[in-house]
């Protein structure tokens, strides 16, 4: 079968498309034939083998040498313990710790799939396992967003906040987005209710103030992030740099304390949320935006846009 493999970690000329032995699904495990697959902030990190990943995927070269978590698929072999799945159902499902995605096929334990509903086409579900889960654990289980809250999403236009602005939309909220220049468009389109272009102005200090704030980039103080929130707001992070998020971990508690104010980090439950995520989708009431799809050959550009952020939503290859 064709994959995309790394052998050491690098920027996207790393990246090679190689032909190699098709994988056989262990006992508890199924084979899937992947139709689609779509990029993550952890691929890109894992690529570059940062000290995090390092210390997942191996400290001087990667163990696992194909990246790629949230895939779409169909069912080839089954495993003999598997009990959910058969021969020929469609699913998708994030395999982060195992990746292996960016192939013509993978293996997968069940507990990291759903079934596709029929409607959804195998690209919208490829985008949406990792990405809809930071958003809606964010806001629903860690925000716990308000019907008429005002809320920020910071780093609105890629993966994340694409879906979270279409999830809390369902709660009635006012929602505005900050992001670069070029993204300001597509999301004022996907119904942001305000935009922010955060290379010309700083939402930490323009005065106004937010019940939540959902942050995908986490690159301020805490203290900033702080000043922006109303009384008895929540900060919610899903991500960003090392340093900041640390902070936020170890002063949050004493200024929820001090300041009847709450900082929470997100830590991903991968796939928990996919039920839930079928349901919006079949009801017309979330759709995945996509960046594509990309061929599997054009892989390593694809994380070359990723890296430089000029994706909008979710990039997605098809095989
Ligand atoms: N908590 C967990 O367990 C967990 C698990 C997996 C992943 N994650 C995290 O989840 C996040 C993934 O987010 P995502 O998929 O939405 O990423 P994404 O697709 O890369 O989107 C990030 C967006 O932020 C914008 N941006 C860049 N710099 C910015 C700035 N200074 N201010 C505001 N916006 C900025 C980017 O656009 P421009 O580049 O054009 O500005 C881009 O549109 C990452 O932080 C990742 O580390 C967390």
């Amino acid at each position: 079968m064709k994959a995309i493999v790394y052998t050491k970690y690098g920027g996207p000329e790393v990246l090679q498309i190689k032909e190699i032995e098709k994988p056989y699904p262990k006992d508890d495990e199924v084979l899937i034939k992947v139709y689609a697959v779509s990029l993550n902030d952890w691929d890109w990190g894992l690529l570059q083998g940062d000290f995090i990943n390092r210390l997942l995927n191996g400290l001087l070269k990667p163990k696992k040498k194909i990246l790629g978590s949230d895939i779409a698929g169909r069912i080839e072999a089954v495993g003999k313990n598997v009990k959910q799945f058969k021969t020929g159902d469609n699913v998708y499902g994030d395999l982060s710790g195992d990746w292996g995605g960016l192939a013509e096929y993978v293996c997968a334990r069940e507990n990291a799939l759903a079934l596709k509903p029929s409607s959804m086409s195998f690209v919208e579900a490829a985008a949406i396992p990792q990405a809809a889960m930071l958003a809606v654990q964010g806001l629903r289980d860690k925000g716990q967003i308000q019907p008429g809250q005002k809320l920020l999403i910071n780093g609105a236009g890629g993966g994340v906040g694409t879906f979270a602005v279409q999830i809390a939309k369902l709660y009635e909220v006012e929602v505005t987005g900050v992001d670069s220049t070029g993204k300001l468009d597509m999301l004022l389109t996907m119904g942001f209710d305000h935009v922010i272009d955060y290379t010309k102005e700083d939402f930490t200090k323009n005065g106004k103030c937010y019940d939540l704030i959902l942050d995908v980039k986490t690159n301020r103080s805490i203290f900033d992030y702080t000043r922006a929130l109303c009384r008895n707001g929540i900060y919610v992070t899903v991500g960003g740099s090392m340093g900041r998020l640390l902070q936020a971990l170890l002063l949050g508690p004493s200024i929820s304390m001090t300041r009847k104010k709450h900082i929470r980090i997100v830590a991903l439950k991968p796939n928990k949320d996919l039920a839930y995520m079928n349901e919006l989708f079949e009801a017309g009431k979330v759709k995945p935006v996509i960046d594509g799809p990309y061929r599997l050959d054009e892989v390593p550009d694809t994380f070359r846009i990723f890296g430089k952020g000029d994706h909008k939503g979710k990039i997605v290859i098809t095989m």
